[in-house]
């Protein structure tokens, strides 16, 4: 089995394991413990953001540091740079914590839980590049899981600084990142997608909680800030990259959205539309400069200017 297909066979037993258990120390208590058996890492746990610091949490392997500062060692930079990272060597990672001297290699993943990093689900391993981007989007799924459901969709808006500002105040949305969807080239920079030869559209990814705010629901509100009949053209900014669209992971959720898109073409008396209804085939992280980018500089233009405050069903 690669290690992909253990993680796909492992997404639904997690799922199930920690579905109708609202308290996140318990399920972070049984993500460990299957994560640690299932995959067979050294060290699996969670540290949790307490006040200005990052504090043990439940865990499996050997005893480990009780505190971590923010900025500190691997987990501390995890929690700093609201990123996930990836060390091959220990031993070259500047600041690294040697909690035990046996570990190689490690995998910081941040918890998000109402946009906010509550927790990091730190791993370890015994040898050296254990971890790879596969580690990284399936715990990525796996870890916001403890506070509940989570499901993902991405939304395609015209500039996405607006975008991403308007669908993280929605009740029920945990955790947003902006970046290029659907293009052909690989990892593009935005000043490869600005000169809209890439195909990529900007695009915000949305990751929110099922019983809190429904597909439909975001659906609708996306549709509230964009023209749904400008083809490549939303506010002042053209190109594809400004195109409209909304792109799925899978065929429950294209039906649904199939549904949504049909009745916003008869509301309009259209046949037709320009937004996009599509697999996401792909989705670049934009860089750090870009991501809560209005919030960093309210005066940015987007043609986004009304913001939901407390928007669920
Ligand atoms: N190595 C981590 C500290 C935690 S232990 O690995 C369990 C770090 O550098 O943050």
């Amino acid at each position: 089995m690669t290690k992909e297909e253990k993680y796909k066979s492992l997404l639904p037993q997690v799922q199930g394991l920690l579905a109708g258990e609202p308290d996140s120390l318990a399920n972070m208590a049984n993500l460990a413990a299957l994560l640690h058996q299932e995959m067979g890492f050294w060290w699996t746990g969670f540290y949790r953001v307490e006040d200005e610091e990052l504090v043990l949490g439940p865990f499996q392997g050997p005893i480990a540091c009780t505190r971590i500062a923010y900025g500190r060692g691997v987990c501390g930079t995890a929690w700093k740079e609201k990123r996930t990272v990836v060390v091959p060597d220990v031993e070259q990672f500047p600041g690294h914590i040697a909690c035990s001297a046996a570990s190689r290699s490690e995998i910081v993943v941040p918890v998000w839980h109402k946009n906010k990093i509550t927790a990091v689900l730190d791993i370890d391993s015994k040898e050296h590049g254990t971890f790879d981007e596969t580690d990284k989007k399936y715990l990525e799924k796996m870890a916001g899981l403890v506070y509940g459901p989570q499901k993902d969709i991405w939304f395609a808006a015209g500039c996405f600084w607006g975008a991403q500002k308007f669908f993280k105040r929605i009740d029920g949305v945990d955790f947003t990142e902006v970046g290029f969807a659907n293009g052909q080239t690989e990892n593009p920079t935005y000043k490869e997608v600005y000169t809209d030869t890439t195909g990529h559209a900007e695009c915000v990814h949305v990751r929110y909680n099922p019983d809190i705010v429904s597909l439909n629901k975001l659906t609708e509100l996306f549709f509230k800030v964009i023209d749904p009949l400008s083809l490549n053209k939303q506010g002042e900014d053209e190109g594809t990259r400004y195109r409209t669209g909304v792109y799925y992971d899978n065929q429950k959720d294209a039906a649904l959205l199939s549904e949504v898109f049909s009745q916003v073409k008869d509301a309009l008396g259209v046949k037709e539309m320009p937004v996009e209804l599509l697999p996401l085939s792909c989705f670049y992280p934009a860089d750090e400069y870009h991501q809560d980018y209005l919030d960093k500089n309210p005066g940015g233009y987007c043609h986004i200017h009304w913001w939901p405050s407390n928007e669920s069903d």
